[in-house]
């Protein structure tokens, strides 16, 4: 099993790292602290998840035990919807990298292709929106890029950018787009996000890589799935690590979040697994192009997104 993704300088992303969202902060300090004992190194924050002080206590607390040094860190996180606009990136990073107790972040993220009003964390009404003819995506990354030039992240990238809005920002960037963080599992494949985003040397994370498990609507459960639980049994492994090994061996980096030792171990040892041909054959065909993270908490009534045209248009 491959064990990072490389950047276009050569840089390594560890290709398991810590999700951080609904993690509470009095759970996340110990998962993060407990995941870097056990020999996590990459660590997936968000401003929007509001627990970055937590971590930042956790990073800074493993980096005072001698358990790691900044340097063998991963650390990423992504810029709110709330932050949209080239001159709010850097207010909105140095935040962040104040909360982390960082100087650098290794990547930073426009979290999603939606721009709120300023102050808002979660809209509830048209007017807390501010459609992208005002505030275009191109605009957001130049100040991405001048994030980067000041050295405050060592690599930019996107979330939940659909081609599209990737060959948008492309098309006029200084500096390129490096990584695309989208939902991927079995039953969400993106088989032709994937091939694009390979063709212009864009890095894939994927989150809710174990089918996310927040989603109570859905009886679409991945980790239940038969074949999945076949596999695993069969292999001596868990379903998690089934999920997890299939997105791996895509090369495509997993970000499972977990608040429980156990489990925090058992993802991490998904390394030590590799699938089979055949394996990997069955888990193909379980794509079903289904989203348990569904974007649709971005529609209100008259308001200027819709789940469709954030993935589709
Ligand atoms: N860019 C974006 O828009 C975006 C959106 C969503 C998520 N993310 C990132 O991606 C990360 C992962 O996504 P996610 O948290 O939504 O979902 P996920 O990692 O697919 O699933 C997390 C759920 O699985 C459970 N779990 C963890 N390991 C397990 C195992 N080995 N066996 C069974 N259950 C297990 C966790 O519970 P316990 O904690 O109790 O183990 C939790 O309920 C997030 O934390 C976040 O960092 C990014």
């Amino acid at each position: 099993m491959m064990t990072t993704l490389k950047f276009r300088n050569n840089d390594e992303m560890p290709i398991l790292g810590l999700g951080t969202f609904r993690s509470e902060p009095n759970e996340v300090y110990n998962a993060v602290l407990s995941a870097i004992k056990i020999g996590y190194r990459h660590i997936d924050c968000a401003a929007a998840y509001g627990n970055e002080k937590e971590v930042g206590n956790a990073i800074a607390e493993a980096i005072k035990q001698d358990l790691v040094t900044r340097e063998d860190l991963w650390v990423t996180s992504k810029l709110w919807n709330s932050s949209h606009g080239e001159e709010n990136v850097v207010p909105a990073l140095n935040q962040t990298l104040e909360d982390l107790q960082l100087d650098y972040l290794d990547l930073y993220l426009v979290h999603w292709p939606v721009a709120l009003k300023k102050g808002t964390e979660m809209p509830e009404k048209a007017s807390d929106f501010i459609p992208l003819s005002e505030v275009p995506l191109t605009n957001t990354w130049k100040g991405m890029e001048a994030a980067l030039e000041q050295g405050l992240a060592k690599h930019i990238g996107v979330s939940n950018f659909n081609e599209n809005q990737l060959k948008a920002i492309m098309a006029t960037a200084a500096h390129q787009p490096e990584m695309n963080q989208v939902e991927m599992h079995p039953f969400l494949q993106q088989e032709a996000l994937k091939s694009f985003c390979v063709q212009n040397d864009i890095l894939l994370t994927a989150y809710a890589p174990l089918g996310s498990l927040g989603d109570e609507n859905t009886t679409l459960r991945l980790l239940e799935n038969d074949t999945i639980i076949n596999i695993a049994d069969s292999r001596s492994m868990s379903p998690a690590q089934v999920a997890l090994a299939y997105t791996m061996q895509r090369g495509i980096a997993v970000i499972p979040k977990s608040i429980n030792e156990a489990r925090l171990l058992q993802n991490l040892e998904t390394l030590n697994h590799t699938l089979t041909e055949e394996d990997i054959a069955l888990l193909r065909d379980l794509d079903k192009g289904h989203r348990f993270i569904d974007g649709k908490f971005w529609e209100v009534e008259n308001g200027p997104y819709t789940a469709d045209s954030i993935w589709n248009a």
